[in-house]
């Protein structure tokens, strides 16, 4: 039987056609009208879903590029402090590290896997300078809107890292443009892919321009000669990244909602199991927590009793040819984080961050391609339930 992946982009004849022409076309280099055309219409969703009107953007090659680039014109000194969650995707905090930042890492809450108020606010020292907040699996953190508010009062720096949360909403307003800075992944997984891309959103439209300049080898032409006015990167998007973007943005709300019918699936099979608690806003341990957020549901998410059973599931769902995939680890497990971390982050980091623990214990992610067949959910969902009992 065919595998079921965890989470494959839906790639239609309109997305193939889309990038042929611009092939066609052949301006394919990041300097082509499409990659700003893109740009535009990104811009159009995020305003449709209320975000500020002033906000701007620059395409990248990756989220993670959009971050790097962020920190690179932000231009901190070395070894300013940077509050971070426990857990995430290790590209959360990649781009501070090749900054040479120092992270002070805060655990997150077991609900939606996002640090409190609370919780950063005890964090913080006098030396802290920025604060990421990373919304993972289209979840959110709830108070984000307050977050900001603080770190206006305290003269922080807020970035969200919104790479796997686009669409989704915090009282109404979409991630990502809450912070001063804000990025989004393309990536081939996520909700809506260019391949491999990303963008870096915010109202500071100095540092996109030099974003802009400087991902692009900080090109300048005069009298006819080219030079260059800064150490530049390579790492804007391309139009053929930007013409499948576009295309792909054209599906966007049918991707969301496939991703939440999805959702709702797992929950409606899972609702009996009490052994099976499935993150969900309809699900009564998650329901206050997640009142003020509509969730994108990029990538279902089950928690289970214990590492153990996490670790029997993840087998039989392999052995059947589901993929699935173990939730992030928390970044103290990984050697090469240490030097980066401040030293209280590297006390007793099993106690310290016991949240972000449990949750890799314990957390499943389950297929959530927004082509998923009920055929294929109805198995996942029949393996699921038959080797937990
Ligand atoms: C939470 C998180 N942050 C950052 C990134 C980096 O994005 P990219 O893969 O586009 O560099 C990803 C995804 O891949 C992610 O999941």
């Amino acid at each position: 039987m065919k595998p079921t992946p965890l989470c494959e982009a839906d790639i239609n004849e309109d997305d193939v056609q889309a990038v042929a022409s611009t092939l066609r076309d052949g301006w394919i280099s990041s300097a082509a009208p499409v990659v700003e055309a893109f740009e535009d219409a990104f811009l159009a969703q995020i305003h449709a879903w209320g975000a500020c009107p002033d906000l701007g953007c620059v395409a990248t090659q990756s989220g993670t590029s959009a971050l790097w680039m962020c920190l690179h014109l932000l231009d901190l000194p070395q070894g300013s402090e940077v509050l971070c969650p426990a857990t995430s995707f290790v590209a959360s905090i990649h781009p501070f590290l090749y900054q040479k930042h120092r992270l002070r890492l805060v655990d997150v809450d077991p609900l939606t896997f996002a640090p409190t108020l609370e919780a950063y606010q005890s964090a913080k020292t006098p030396e802290t300078k920025v604060v990421l907040v990373t919304h993972l699996y289209g979840l959110a953190m709830p108070e984000l809107l307050k977050l900001r508010q603080w770190c206006d009062a305290e003269g922080l720096i807020l970035i969200e890292d919104a790479a796997e949360s686009l669409g989704t909403l915090v009282e109404g307003k979409p991630v990502g443009t809450n912070g001063h800075y804000g990025f989004y992944s393309f990536n081939v997984n996520k909700t809506l892919t260019t391949a491999s891309g990303g963008i870096l959103v915010s109202e500071d439209h100095a540092l996109l321009a030099k974003v802009k300049h400087q991902s692009t080898q900080a090109k300048c032409y005069s009298s006819g000669e080219l030079f260059h006015d800064a150490l530049g990167f390579n790492l804007r998007m391309n139009a053929l990244h930007a013409s499948l973007g576009i295309s792909q943005l054209k599906r966007l709300s049918s991707f969301l909602d496939a991703k939440s019918r999805i959702a709702d699936g797992y929950f409606q099979a899972f609702k009996g199991h009490p052994a099976l608690n499935f993150v969900h806003h309809h699900n009564p341990p998650y329901q206050n927590a997640f009142e003020n957020i509509t969730p994108s549901y990029w990538l279902n998410l089950l928690y289970l009793e214990s590492h153990d059973k996490r670790k029997a599931l993840q087998g039989a769902l392999h052995a059947q040819g589901v993929q699935v995939r173990p939730v992030f680890m928390p970044f103290t497990a990984f050697d090469y984080v240490h030097p980066f971390l401040v030293e209280a982050s590297l006390q007793d980091p099993c106690s310290q961050f016991k949240n972000a623990y449990a949750l890799w214990e314990r957390g499943i992610n389950l297929p959530s391609s927004p082509h998923l067949s009920e055929d294929d959910q109805a198995r996942v969902i029949a393996y699921t339930i038959r080797s937990s009992i």
